[in-house]
């Protein structure tokens, strides 16, 4: 099967500035040589720590920040080497959902503007049809269309995530990349919006990249996970090779397992929760990324950084390419 959205060799660095003439003095390896791809349809996850770039990778692949080095390729075309009209077109079919419903939306505008917005910016559907639009919108997410005339301060963090989540899909987008859309909300609506996303995905066959350090949530979601740790790809499973508990995975993705609360307590689990915070992106460890937090490191850790290959990069964890989904 070809690939919708291809991800190559991906390297993402924020410049360190320091001294009194502000010079660059290094640099934070937010994403190191990534790489992966996204079928139509599927929904794939991207989880890890807090801090390991799952952010920085997800709004690199949109350009809302710019990459020194890799290829995103939508569609086998390479959007980091548009230019800004070249990639206006593409713009449209990818969206973002943001994890913050508080601050992602202007305070001073009503629904219905911040709704027709998108429109506007791309000259989509004549002015006369978008409030009708924009109400349609509102009906999808699961609001009234009262919503209309308020503010955003009228409503709660759920339905502002609705709104968030009616904006991105105004342009009819083919692509959304949801970074942490649930994690400032509460549980019991976490479930509610994780239920619409669902349901939106499968009326409309969108294409999803799902950022989430909870890996609860992105077993329920994802068809398949994508495990950072320090800018670097850990491993790439299915949903069914993470809930087996026979498969041999990582040790990070280990490591996540035993620290994720578990819906059956009672089993015994045979992994200990990861010790020690996670390492400074500006001065990562050498060889494996991981090595300094992993209970199975050796000498060849330190040394060799272990290459993306059959889906894991581990010293330790050869697959044979038959077994790989
Ligand atoms: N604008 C920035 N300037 C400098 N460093 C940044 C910037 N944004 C992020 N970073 C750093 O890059 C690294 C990756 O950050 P990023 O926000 O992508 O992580 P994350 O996985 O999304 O974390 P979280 O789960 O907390 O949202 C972190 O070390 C962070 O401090
Ligand atoms: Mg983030």
């Amino acid at each position: 099967m070809t690939s919708f959205f291809e991800v190559k060799n991906l390297q993402v660095t924020y410049p360190i500035h320091g001294g009194i003439l502000g010079r660059q003095v290094g640099a934070i390896h937010a994403v190191e040589d990534v790489s992966f791809h996204i079928l139509k349809g599927e929904t794939v996850g991207l989880v890890g720590e807090s801090g390991c770039g799952k952010s920085t990778l997800g709004k690199s692949l949109l350009k809302l920040i710019p990459a020194n080095r890799g290829e995103v390729l939508f569609e086998n075309q390479n959007i980091l080497a548009l230019n800004r009209n070249e990639f206006q077109p593409f713009r449209k079919r990818i969206q973002m959902i943001f994890q913050d419903p508080y601050s992602s939306l202007n305070p001073r505008m009503r629904i219905g503007d911040i709704l027709e917005e998108p429109f506007t910016i791309h000259g989509l559907c004549p002015k006369a049809e978008r409030k009708d639009k924009v109400i349609e919108l509102l009906q999808i997410v699961g609001l009234r269309p009262e919503c209309y005339e308020k503010y955003p301060h009228e409503f709660s963090g759920g339905q502002r995530q609705r709104i968030g989540i009616a904006r991105a899909l105004a342009v009819r987008p083919d692509f959304i990349v949801a970074d942490e859309p649930v994690s400032a909300l509460d549980v019991s609506i976490q479930s509610q919006i994780l239920n619409l996303l669902n349901r939106i995905q499968n009326d409309m066959g969108l294409t999803f990249l799902f950022i989430s350090h909870d890996l609860n949530v992105i077993r329920y979601f994802c068809d398949r996970i994508i495990v950072m740790y320090l800018g670097r790809v850990m491993e790439i499973l299915t949903r069914d090779e993470l809930l087996d508990p026979h498969f041999k995975k990582h040790p990070y993705t280990e490591a996540l397992l035993a620290a994720a609360p578990r819906a059956h307590p009672d089993k015994v689990r045979q992994v200990k929760p990861l010790k020690g915070d996670i390492p400074s992106p500006a001065h990562p460890p050498s060889g494996c990324v991981f090595h300094t937090r992993c209970p199975e490191a050796k000498d060849i850790c330190r040394q060799q950084i272990p290459l993306l290959k059959n889906k894991v990069a581990c010293h330790f964890r050869e697959r044979d390419e038959k077994t790989v989904a």
